[in-house]
């Protein structure tokens, strides 16, 4: 606990640094040891002002979240906030004024440690949030009830349920903070000439000084503001309840099925209408209620398997990861525009290569168009957009190739024009140069040989639209190097992508699994289901969109080559029944919203108003009728059922195959590739949640039912049998 929590004394001020690396997360024993260093300073002789100081590069990130699994029931949380509270009671207490000195981060229980303190004072490009709600939890130490009193209802409603952090001259103005250092302001990028150059080091040491000399100025003057005790008017508990009615209304649209926001908005209002000693009682029941839910399980799986992620078992934090400076992308069609504004967005010039000028046109004018609505949206100025757009360089032939640090490929998904792009660009590229390619499924090995520089071929999976969707599975050929693995882990970061480094199989992670959704998704719109429904059934669990209105989006016809190509080399992508109705649509020109038609009718080509299409149904029951199926009404947990079920025993065959890492990185495919509901965890958390016994006995329910190729895992069968779950122990592998 010593080393934990320090105590000195420095010009009759005693300083208590959090030292717990990285985060400085209040542990158990962390908050045991300020707890009693602020006594011992209250106690000591010595001292007349208490300096709460981080040590490192941040104040406080909030509480330790692994401490919150410890917490298996709503009691213990009630016991364990009971403490919490009365600690931070006590400080407030204190009979000498004790100053929070805010550098880096002070977030969840560190912003509430703040608010218990008097004062609070912070660098300039400190960061001060409430953001439980991301873990599915509401601020529980107090911070439902004592940030309304220094910021006002609305601001508080605001942090306490969007989670995001605010600028330290924004929480200053809004009276969260007390005073701010100058410095520069990362939010606005105005800088004093004073501090432009410092490192954190130096920041912290000034911070400190001024905490120091502000609290020796408070001790003199004998001013403590106690933030529990700042009243409210009648007119601000009218006003803040008015405030969280509305909040309610947004957070109806917005909040897509996750409770912890609203929950935050029950505990404000309850502070308003009850007063801080039974509004902290009520935050205290609504946080231990929100800490054991399926929820916040799932989010906090998510904040650690995001971590995770990044940690390749053979693939050491010390592996070279070069720069990448310059970017080339082939293919100047829907993905490789989108592959192309990513680097865009993220600084790095980019060639961008087709056949010829009417192809580049059309991908520069559709880069151009999405960038108008960027900028239309508020979101980029038109300086902006001429200085991004002025990265990419148009071109159709291999000049400047030589140049370049790596290329994406992103040409039709076919396997020979790919191999012939591959042999060309082993010889127009420098002999270190990375080359991607963006195949959604084919295999990358036959891609590194054509290229006869196999230590530089990988996977670079981007998903549609790439410039949006965070996804970037890195896939792993036989003799792809460690330097391009560790180089596209670090590149994904700078692109604003998660990158997660997966195996060279049919599909890879993503998609071969989301061959079993979808297969799911057509049998069951053969036996009775329909499309609308299945969509809506979908897309109430909390997905974007549901399967067909995505497959109209990313176009009906790029699922049917890639089984035209499985069908020449004698397999198919998903086992069991292949149903004949996406390959009719696909005869019929019906590719979805590019065309104007597919799973359901649009406005226009390109249009997004969609209707249910009478035609479909009729294909249904004509397809049904030859495979000898009646069709049946089907309920809406079946179709939830089925779907997951599909998923979470692929997903165990990937697992086992040794194409993914573990099991939390199939989880963050799904909520980073296809927006799979991150309240529920991913898909194999998802199925932990259902039991792994009960997803089993589904397994075995549909074998009986419809056939064989509802065969279960073995991993699925072995974990059951041996008592454990996919996350029962790290099953960390380096990939096949
Ligand atoms: N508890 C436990 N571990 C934490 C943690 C926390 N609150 N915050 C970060 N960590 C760990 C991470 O898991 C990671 O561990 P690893 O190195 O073993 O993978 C390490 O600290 C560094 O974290 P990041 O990789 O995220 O570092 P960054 O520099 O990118 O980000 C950060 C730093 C902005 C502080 C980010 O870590 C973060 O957002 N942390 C969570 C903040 C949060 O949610 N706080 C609220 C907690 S709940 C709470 O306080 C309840 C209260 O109301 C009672």
């Amino acid at each position: 606990m010593a080393d934990l929590v320090r105590y000195e004394i420095v010009d009759r001020v005693a300083i208590v640094t959090i030292d717990n690396p990285p985060v400085n997360a209040l542990s158990p024993a962390v908050w045991d040891g300020i707890d009693v260093a602020v006594a011992r300073a209250a106690a000591d002789p010595n001292a007349d002002a208490i300096v709460l100081i981080g040590a490192g590069t941040t104040f406080i990130a909030g509480a330790d979240i692994k401490v919150f699994d410890t917490l298996k029931t709503a009691a213990d949380s009630l016991a364990r906030s009971a403490n919490t509270h009365a600690l931070l009671r006590r400080m407030e207490d204190a009979s000498k004024p004790v100053v929070a000195a805010i550098h880096g981060n002070a977030l969840g229980g560190g912003l509430e440690m703040a608010q218990a303190c008097h004062f609070r004072i912070a660098t300039a490009d400190a960061k001060v949030g409430q953001p439980e709600v991301l873990l599915g939890i509401i601020p529980g130490a107090g911070g439902t009830q004592r940030l309304p009193r220094l910021c006002g209802a609305q601001l508080a409603l605001e942090m306490c349920t969007d989670g995001k952090p605010v600028p330290a001259s924004k929480a200053k103005a809004a009276g969260i903070l007390d005073e701010v250092l100058p410095g520069r302001d990362p939010s606005t990028g105005s800088a004093s000439s004073r501090a432009s150059s410092r490192d954190e080091g130096v920041n912290r040491a000034e911070l400190l000084t001024a905490a120091v000399a502000f609290a020796k100025s408070k001790a003199q003057a004998r001013t403590m503001r106690k933030t529990r005790d700042i009243a409210l008017s009648p007119e601000q508990i009218k006003n803040g309840i008015e405030a969280c009615r509305a909040m309610r209304q947004t957070l109806a649209k917005t909040a897509k099925g996750a409770r912890a926001p609203l929950a935050a908005v029950d505990a404000i209002e309850e502070g308003l209408r009850l007063g801080f000693a039974d509004g902290s009682i009520r935050e205290r029941e609504i946080f231990a209620q929100s800490v054991v839910s399926t929820e916040s399980k799932a989010l906090r799986h998510l904040f650690f398997a995001e971590r995770e992620v990044a940690k390749v078992p053979d693939i050491p934090k010390e592996t070279p990861a070069r720069d990448i400076k310059r970017a080339a992308v082939i293919g100047a069609g829907t993905m490789g525009g989108g592959i192309t504004m990513t680097y865009a967005n993220a600084g790095i010039p980019v060639l961008l290569k087709d056949v010829d000028d009417a192809a580049l046109q059309r991908g520069l004018a559709t880069i151009r168009k999405n960038y108008e609505i960027t900028m239309s949206k508020g979101k980029m100025t038109a300086d902006q957009l001429e200085k991004t757009l002025a990265l990419i360089t148009p071109t159709t032939s291999y000049d400047g190739f030589d140049r370049v640090d790596i290329v994406v490929e992103a040409v039709f998904e076919n396997m020979d024009l790919k191999k012939q792009t591959f042999a060309e660009l082993g010889s127009v590229t420098r002999a270190d140069c990375i080359l991607a390619s963006n195949s959604s499924t084919l295999d990358i090995d036959e891609f590194a040989r054509a290229s006869g520089r196999p230590p530089q071929v990988l996977g670079h999976h981007f998903f549609s639209p790439a410039n949006v969707m965070k996804l970037l599975e890195i896939v792993r050929g036989r003799e792809t190097s460690r330097e391009a693995i560790a180089t596209s882990l670090k590149l994904a970061k700078k692109l604003g992508k998660v990158g997660v480094v997966v195996g060279n199989c049919f599909g890879f992670v993503a998609n071969r699994m989301l061959a079993y959704y979808m297969r799911e998704a057509y049998l069951l719109l053969e036996e009775g289901a329909s499309v609308p429904q299945i969509d809506r059934v979908l897309t109430d669990f909390g997905l974007p969109v549901g399967p067909f209105g995505m497959q109209d989006i990313a176009g009906i016809d790029v699922g049917a080559r890639i089984r035209q190509y499985l069908k020449s080399i004698g397999k198919t992508r998903a086992e069991g029944p292949q149903s004949a109705i996406p390959d009719i649509l696909f005869e019929m020109g019906r590719y979805g919203q590019k065309t104007g038609a597919g799973w359901y009718k649009y406005d226009a080509p390109g249009g997004r108003n969609r209707t249910p299409d009478p035609l479909i149904e009729e294909l249904a029951d004509e397809v049904a009728f030859k495979r000898g199926i009646t069709r049946r009404p089907i309920a809406d947990e079946e179709i939830v059922a089925r779907i997951m079920t599909a998923l979470a025993n692929e997903g165990a065959r990937v697992l086992e195959d040794g194409f993914a890492t573990r099991a939390s990185d199939i989880d963050v495919v799904y909520v980073y590739g296809f927006g799979f509901p991150r309240y529920r965890g991913g898909p194999m958390f998802y199925a932990e949640t259902v039991g792994l016994p009960t997803v089993l006995a589904r397994v075995r329910e549909y074998r009986a039912r419809f056939g064989d190729y509802w065969e279960p895992a073995p991993l699925l069968e072995r974990l059951i049998a041996d008592g454990r779950g996919f996350y029962s122990e790290a099953v960390a592998q380096p990939l096949a």
